[in-house]
C-alpha cells in the first residue's frame, strides 16, 4: 500500500513537471495538447524506469497501454466489420451494407505506432476506417502487420506487401465488389512508411496486374539516414514524439542492440559504403527554404556502428532512399505534414523528390499540426486537430479516388 502510494505520488510529480513543455502559440486546444504531451512523456519516463530496473522492457509497458484501447469488430447499420486474415495476415475489414450498382472504391490503411505498437483495432483507427468506409461508400482494410521488436524488418513490410498483393487478386476484388482502378494505400507515421514502401514495390513489379491509383501519406516517417534534420533539431523534445523516442522505436525496427540508437543519436550509424545515399536525403537541397532557415548542413558521419545492418540502406525500410527511376512510376500522391513534428522534413523531402521526377503530388501542410494527431481524435481526448486532419484528407479522397 505504502509503495503504491509512493509510486502514485511520484507519477503525479512527473506528470505535473511534464506539463510545462512550452507550446507553440498557434496551437488549437493547447491545454489538451499539453495534457496529452504530459501523459506521453510520463508513460515514456515510467517505461524507461521499468526497463532500467529490469522490471519489464520499455516496449512491453507501452504495448500494455496501447492494448487497453483495442476495440471489438462491431458492425453497425451501414457497415459490416469483421476481423479476418489475408493469406495469414490479420486484417480488419469494413464492407458497406448498401447494395451498389457499380464496383466500389477501396482504401487499405496502415496504422502508425513506430513499428512497435498499435493495431487497426485501436479506437482511433477503427473510427477512422469505419468513417472512411461510410463517407466514401468504400471497402476499407486495416492491416495488422507484425510488430517490433519481436519481429524486425522486413516482417512489417512483407506483411503489408503480402496483404496488398492478396487484395489485388482478381478473385478477391470480385469477391468484395472492388473497382481495380480505384484503390488507395494510406497510412500515418510508421504506417505511412509502410504505405510508401509497399506502393513503390507494387508499382515497380511487372507481375502485379492491378496497380494502386493513389497513395496517402499522413505525417510519414521515411528515412533515418540523417538523424539531424531541421525538424529533428526543432522538435528534439517535441510534442508527443521526441527525438529519443523516435530513435528508440526506429532502432527496434531493425535490432534490439543498444549500439544502434546510440550511434543514431550521434548521426553516425550509416555504414561506410553508404555515402552515395546521402543525396536522396540531403535536406540542404530538398527542403524548401522556409524550413531550411539558417540551419547549417553537416553530413552524417559514416561507420559509427561496428557491424552492418542491411536494412539501413534498404529502400523497403527507408523509402526516401529509393532512386529516381524507382520513383518515376508512382501514382498520384497526397502528403500531409505537420509543422510541430519531428518527422515533418521526411514528408517535405519526399514531396520534392516526387515532384522532381514528375509524379503528381498534393501537399497539405498543417501549420498548427502535431505528430500523431489522428490517434487522439477519439475518447478521451476528442482532439479537434485530429478531426480536422481526418476531414481534410477524407474530402480530398472522396473527390479524387
Ligand atoms: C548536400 O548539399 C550541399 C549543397 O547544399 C552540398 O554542398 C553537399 O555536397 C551535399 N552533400 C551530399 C552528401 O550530397
Ligand atoms: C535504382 O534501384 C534499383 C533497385 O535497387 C536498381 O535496380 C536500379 O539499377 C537503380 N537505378 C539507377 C538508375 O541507379
Amino acid at each position: 500500500m505504502g509503495l503504491k502510494a509512493l509510486c502514485l505520488g511520484l507519477l503525479c510529480v512527473l506528470f505535473v513537471s511534464h506539463f510545462y513543455t512550452p507550446m507553440p502559440d498557434n496551437i488549437e486546444e493547447s491545454w489538451k495538447i499539453m495534457a496529452l504531451d504530459a501523459i506521453a512523456k510520463t508513460c515514456t519516463f515510467t517505461a524507461m524506469c521499468f526497463e532500467n530496473m529490469r522490471i519489464m522492457r520499455y516496449e512491453e509497458f507501452i504495448s500494455m497501454i496501447f492494448r487497453l484501447d483495442y476495440t471489438q469488430p462491431l458492425s453497425d447499420e451501414y457497415i459490416t466489420v469483421t476481423d479476418t486474415t489475408f493469406v495469414d495476415i490479420p486484417v480488419r475489414l469494413y464492407l458497406p451494407k448498401r447494395k451498389s450498382e457499380t464496383r466500389r472504391r477501396a482504401v487499405i490503411y496502415f496504422h502508425g505506432g513506430g513499428f512497435c505498437f498499435g493495431s487497426s483495432k485501436q479506437r482511433a483507427f477503427d473510427f477512422l476506417n469505419r468513417w472512411t468506409a461510410n463517407t466514401l461508400d468504400a471497402v476499407v482494410v486495416g492491416v495488422d502487420y507484425r510488430l517490433a521488436p519481436r519481429h524486425h524488418f522486413p516482417a512489417q513490410f512483407e506483411d503489408g506487401l503480402a496483404a496488398v498483393k492478396f487484395f489485388l487478386l482478381e478473385k478477391i476484388l470480385t469477391k468484395y465488389g472492388v473497382d481495380p482502378t480505384r484503390i488507395c494505400l494510406s497510412g500515418d507515421s510508421s504506417g505511412g512508411n509502410l504505405a510508401t514502401a509497399v506502393t513503390q514495390q507494387v508499382q515497380n513489379d511487372a507481375e502485379i496486374k492491378h496497380k494502386i491509383k493513389m497513395q496517402v501519406l499522413l505525417y510519414p516517417g521515411l528515412q533515418i539516414t540523417d538523424s539531424y534534420l531541421p525538424s529533428h533539431r526543432e522538435n528534439e523534445h517535441g510534442i508527443v514524439l521526441t527525438r529519443d523516442v523516435a530513435i528508440k522505436l526506429v532502432s527496434l525496427y531493425f535490432t534490439k542492440d543498444e549500439a544502434l540508437p546510440w550511434a543514431m543519436r550521434r548521426n553516425q550509424h550509416m555504414p561506410l559504403e553508404s555515402r552515395h545515399l546521402f543525396k536522396f536525403v540531403n535536406w540542404s537541397i530538398l527542403l524548401p527554404e522556409k524550413y531550411r532557415k539558417d540551419y547549417v548542413y553537416t553530413e552524417p558521419i559514416l561507420g559509427g556502428l561496428s557491424y552492418s545492418l542491411p536494412g539501413l540502406t534498404d529502400s523497403r525500410a527507408l523509402p526516401l532512399l529509393a532512386n529516381d527511376s524507382q520513383l518515376q512510376n508512382l501514382p498520384l500522391t497526397y502528403i500531409l505534414t505537420c509543422q510541430h513534428d519531428l518527422l515533418r522534413d521526411d514528408g517535405l523531402m519526399y514531396v520534392t523528390r516526387l515532384r522532381n521526377v514528375g509524379v503528381q503530388v498534393v501537399h497539405e501542410h498543417i501549420e498548427d499540426g502535431i505528430h500523431g494527431a489522428l490517434s487522439f481524435m477519439t475518447s478521451p481526448f476528442y482532439l479537434r486537430l485530429g478531426l480536422r486532419i481526418r476531414d481534410t484528407y477524407i474530402s480530398w479522397l472522396d473527390k479524387n479516388l
